[in-house]
């Protein structure tokens, strides 16, 4: 469950990118954060990854309060998350392998392991037989089927994609979207910033919509409820 309770986000400059947001996402829900460019989408998605710290305002993620995660606790928290970005962020003089591989490198798994949840990855991605191909030769689809393995090789409660499909043709963000949508069918929260309109009328699913830092609607969510200070601890 991601919960945020008037949740204000100034920049330094002055800007609120965000305004008392208020927002409830349950657990293996699938939502789309939609608004035009500069709505805000990419801080409310920075700030469920812990990235930025909210001006004022609480932010629940999986049962953890923000607020009080000290810096040492971000990189353990940040292994629960999955990301997916616009530009793939692919490793490209690496092979799909190891570009999959990497997030569970760093948790010091056995050879043997990481080998069969990056088979078991690339193959829900369809990617099995690029599985040694270099990341560089890749279209832009195959990247980012490569980009979604990585992001759930870890097995994450919750994918954060903002603008997955931002670089692709019409076709290719359909079948990204519905990739994502079978992932969340299996049990991962999938939340998902677009400012694409068309994508959003392709794909029958619950759209929070910004402007101008404003959540404006909130489309088949519950009213955002305005929860006591919850107390939970990190
Ligand atoms: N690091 C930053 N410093 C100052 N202003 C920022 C920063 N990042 C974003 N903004 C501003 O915050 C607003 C929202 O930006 P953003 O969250 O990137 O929106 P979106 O992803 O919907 O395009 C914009 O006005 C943008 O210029
Ligand atoms: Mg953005």
């Amino acid at each position: 469950m991601i919960q945020l309770y008037h949740v204000t986000m100034r920049y330094p400059s002055g800007i609120e990118a965000l305004r008392e947001v208020n927002l409830r996402l349950h657990e293996g829900e699938f939502v789309f954060v939609a608004g035009r460019s500069g709505a805000g989408k990419t801080t409310l998605m920075k700030l469920m990854g812990a990235e930025l710290t909210p001006t004022s305002g609480q932010i629940l993620v999986a049962g953890r309060n923000l607020g009080v995660l000290k810096r040492s606790q971000v990189p353990y928290f940040r292994r629960g998350l999955g990301a997916v970005w616009q530009d793939f962020r692919l490793l490209p003089d690496r092979t799909v392998t190891e570009n999959v591989a990497m997030p569970l490198e760093v948790l010091g798994l056995s050879r043997r392991k990481i080998a069969l949840r990056v088979g078991q990855v690339l193959e829900l991605v369809g990617m099995e037989q690029y599985a040694d191909a270099q990341a560089l030769w890749l279209s832009g689809g195959e990247q980012q089927r490569v980009a979604i393995a990585r992001a759930l090789v870890n097995e994450p409660s919750i994918i954060l994609a903002d603008e997955p499909t931002g670089n692709l043709d019409p076709d290719l963000s359909y079948e990204i979207i519905q990739m994502l949508r079978d992932v969340q069918s299996r049990g991962t929260t999938v939340v998902i910033a677009t400012h694409d309109t068309a994508l959003l009328e392709l794909f029958n699913e619950r759209v929070v919509l910004l402007n101008k830092g404003f959540v404006i609607e909130d489309e088949g969510g519950e009213p955002a409820v305005l929860a006591p200070e919850p107390e939970v601890t990190p």
